[in-house]
């Protein structure tokens, strides 16, 4: 018996990320074939290539994004994130307006859009600032749009890696300020939610994982999870410049990520409270003992 979601066109962006890979998978398991927008197929898990339509090229394309949501039902935007130089910010807001063309051209059903926590200080948050650009192009096309400012992703943990086995977690944030951290395949789970329940408007919601967390208490965790000595340490923005521009980014780079801590660690107040909505359930001891212990 054909499956009647198999009728609904669903584009998913950035299908092999963090967020992405999560939403094909979800999809799949809803009955639908969703259609992946990806600049390199071969990426694709080969248990479903098979069940997914794909379209090859860059998001940067505007003319492609434009071709591969032609009578798409829903969409699931990520603001893929600068690889090469260059200003992150005007990145995605260039990123955001491929976005935005295509969903009026295309008069699409639904959009559900990966944005951050700090997103509505719209100035002021590093690259930050670009996911806010791309929320107001988004909502200047008067379709149906919802954007998930999400908390700061447990992924991030991966680029510390090198330092945690050496028993540090350094960070330009004071190591006591509480914050959303969140798995970002909850964050999955609630895209595909959204992209097949029905609504309309132009709204926002928050994904805060399970609790908020201080750099302190992150590092705690991860000395009980991965069995080793870890403290949380700030460094200076100065130094952490420092460490950003050794890892090969361009000045631009580093003031798109040093601008999201300096933005966001004073008098700042996240618009969205944390609520049953809004709450995710992997903890970060679950998610670290699947991904980091492993390679400690
Ligand atoms: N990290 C955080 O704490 C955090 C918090 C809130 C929001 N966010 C937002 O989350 C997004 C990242 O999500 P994620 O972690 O799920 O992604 P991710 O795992 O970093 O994956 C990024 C994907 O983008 C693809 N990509 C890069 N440039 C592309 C382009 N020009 N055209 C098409 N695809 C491209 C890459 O694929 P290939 O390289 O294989 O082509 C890769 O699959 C960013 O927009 C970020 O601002 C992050």
């Amino acid at each position: 018996m054909a499956n009647e979601n198999t009728r609904r066109k669903i584009v998913v962006t950035t299908p092999t990320g963090h967020v992405g890979s999560r939403v094909v998978r979800l999809l799949l398991q809803a009955g639908i074939r969703p259609t992946l927008l990806l600049r390199d197929p071969t990426k694709i898990d080969a248990a479903i290539r098979d069940r997914v339509d794909v379209v090859q090229g860059d998001q940067g394309d505007a003319d492609l994004v434009v071709r591969a949501t032609r009578n798409a039902d829903g969409l699931f935007w990520v603001d893929p994130p600068a690889t090469t130089d260059g200003d992150p910010v005007a990145h995605y807001a260039e990123m955001g307006a491929n976005a935005a063309r295509a969903v009026m051209e295309n008069t699409v059903t639904r959009t559900v859009f990966l944005s951050s926590v700090g997103a509505e200080k719209r100035h002021g948050a590093g690259e930050i600032d670009g996911l806010a650009r791309t929320e107001e192009l988004l909502n200047d096309t008067a379709a149906n749009v919802l954007h998930l400012r999400c908390g700061y992703f447990f992924t991030n943990l991966f680029m510390s890696l090198p330092e945690l086995r050496a028993g540090v977690l350094s960070t330009p944030w004071p190591v006591d300020h509480p914050m959303a951290w969140v798995d970002p395949r909850d964050i999955g789970e609630i895209v595909v939610a959204r992209l097949l329940s029905d609504w309309s408007g132009t709204h926002v919601q928050a994904v805060h994982g399970p609790e908020d967390l201080t750099f302190s208490g992150v590092a705690e965790i991860l000395s009980q999870v991965m069995g080793l000595r870890i403290r949380a340490e700030r460094i200076s923005d100065d130094a952490f410049r420092g460490s950003l521009r050794s890892a090969g980014l361009s000045d631009e780079q580093v003031e798109g990520i040093v601008g999201m801590s300096v933005g966001l660690r004073e008098n700042f107040v996240a618009a969205d409270e944390r609520s049953v909505v809004t709450t995710t359930p992997t903890t970060l001891a679950a998610w670290a003992y699947a991904h980091l212990r492993p390679a400690r």
